[in-house]
């Protein structure tokens, strides 16, 4: 004990990866539990900027072993670049385990993504055409390909044979694509196998063996609340469990040993792709919030589609993921503003909402009813204390902090790793 499970309050991209890099030396073990090289975490560290995909973010850290999870999806060309990357800067990634029961994305995954939203046209949902949606489909219909699989060749190719036996069927007959050879993919996939064997084994085991020694872990998600195939804007959502209850299924970690959920919430709101936003900025605000804070795709490079903070969402987070704690990250981002709308309830068809509409159709509709607050006007980012703050950042915090049903107990006010105030301790509620 304890377990730590840190999710996205929004659309992903709140600084999930700088808030997990923050916590590092306090940890032991940092484990993805969904996701796959979809998400796109940014961490500054000395003035260095890391890119990651799919490793966990606490692969940065030395010291911390980094856990890919069950229930992540592993395109292994991917994690065998980013491991040479990050280990051509003097990064060293030995420590890494990778569960027997992740899945791994074939290259025809990532082919029938990007068919599939051609396919779609307008009704496209925007996704990062990483083969995600295709490979946790198979999972689900059971045609899926396992790590622990790659190990026994004939099992291998008995279920790529399978696989494709339906897929080239689609990929001929309706989308007009060559079939593809089952030998490619086995051969492709078998090439992985010796580099890949020392990282593998039983996760689940080994996170309990290390909890009842009493080490730290924690669970990071990729994407965020309103991503989750559950719980987000479905069918604009990614096609995992980004929330906390994913953290149990794709870790093996049991629901009764988790102590504390951590959300990243930025203080303002971006979405990358498409679907429903009512806080969306279409104006000089949004585009200055874009310079000012980067908000470009770590993965994609896509302008990152900008909104106001965006209180009944957050509320919603807090409320699905059970959240103990808020990181509120990129509150630097505000200095030049006069005044900061923030969204507190939603207006639809005349009626007032304070919590999230059960209806897509009614969130489309959602007028975002706002409450303006003073801005500061002044540089924030060496602030380290909550009362180095100018009062109306301070203000600004209190606010928030009165309407998300949890503390904020860290502060972000710039990317690099010291850029925090933290004004409680996430690991042990004190
Ligand atoms: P993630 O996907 O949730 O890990 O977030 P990303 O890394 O995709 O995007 C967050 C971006 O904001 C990164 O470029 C971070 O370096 C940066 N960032 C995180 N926290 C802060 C902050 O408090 N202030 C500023 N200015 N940047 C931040
Ligand atoms: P991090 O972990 C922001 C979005 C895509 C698309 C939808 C489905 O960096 O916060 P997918 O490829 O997953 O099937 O795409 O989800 N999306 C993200 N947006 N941050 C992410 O990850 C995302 N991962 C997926 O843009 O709208
Ligand atoms: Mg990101």
């Amino acid at each position: 004990m304890p377990v730590i499970v840190l999710v996205g309050a929004q659309w992903g991209d709140e600084g999930k990866g700088k808030a997990t890099d923050l916590l590092g030396d306090r940890l032991d073990y940092v484990v993805k539990f969904n996701g796959g090289n979809n998400a796109g975490h940014t961490v500054v560290i000395k003035g260095e900027k890391y890119a990651l995909h799919l490793l966990p973010s606490g692969i940065l850290t030395p010291g911390v072993v980094p856990v890919i999870g069950n229930g992540v999806v592993i395109d292994l060309a991917v994690l065998f670049q980013e491991i040479d990357g990050l280990e051509s800067r003097g990064i060293d990634t030995s420590r890494l385990r990778i569960s027997a029961n992740a899945h791994v994305i074939p290259s025809y995954n990532r082919s029938m993504d990007k068919v599939a939203e051609r396919y779609l046209g307008a009704r496209r949902i925007g996704t990062t055409g990483r083969g995600i949606g295709p490979t946790y489909a198979d999972k689900m219909n059971r045609v899926g390909i396992r790590v622990q699989d790659l190990f026994d060749e004939s099992i291998l190719r008995q279920k790529v044979e399978a696989a494709l036996s339906f897929k080239n069927q689609v990929l001929s007959k309706i989308y007009n694509r060559q079939a593809v050879k089952p030998d490619d993919v086995v051969g492709e996939l078998l090439s992985y196998v010796e580099r890949l064997r020392p990282y593998v084994g039983d996760t689940a085991l080994e996170l309990s063996e290390a909890l009842d020694a009493g080490k730290v872990v924690l669970c990071e998600a990729g994407q965020a609340t309103l991503l989750d195939v559950d719980h987000g804007t479905y069918p604009f959502v990614t096609s995992s469990n980004a929330t906390a209850g994913g953290a149990c299924t794709g870790s093996g970690i049991p629901p009764t040993r988790i102590d504390r959920v951590v959300a990243v919430l930025k203080a303002f709101t971006s979405r990358v792709g498409e679907g429903p936003f009512p806080t969306e900025l279409h104006d000089k605000f949004g585009d200055h919030l874009r310079e000012v804070g980067h908000e470009y795709g770590t993965t994609t490079g896509r302008p990152r589609r900008i909104g106001w903070l965006d209180l009944v969402m957050a509320r919603y987070a807090q409320r699905i993921n059970g959240v103990t704690d808020f990181v509120l990250t990129k509150l630097d981002n505000y200095d030049d503003l006069d005044e900061i709308p923030v969204c507190v309830a939603y207006e639809v068809n005349g009626v007032r909402h304070d919590e999230m509409p059960i209806s897509q159709t009614d969130f489309h509709h959602a007028i975002p009813i706002f409450e303006t607050l003073p801005g500061w006007k002044e540089d924030i980012s060496g602030a380290r204390t909550f009362e180095d703050l100018p009062k109306d950042a301070q203000h600004f915090v209190e606010f928030v902090e009165a309407r998300i049903r949890a503390r904020i107990s860290v502060v972000g006010v710039g990317p690099a790793r010291d850029q925090v105030i933290e004004r409680h301790s996430v690991l042990s509620g004190a």
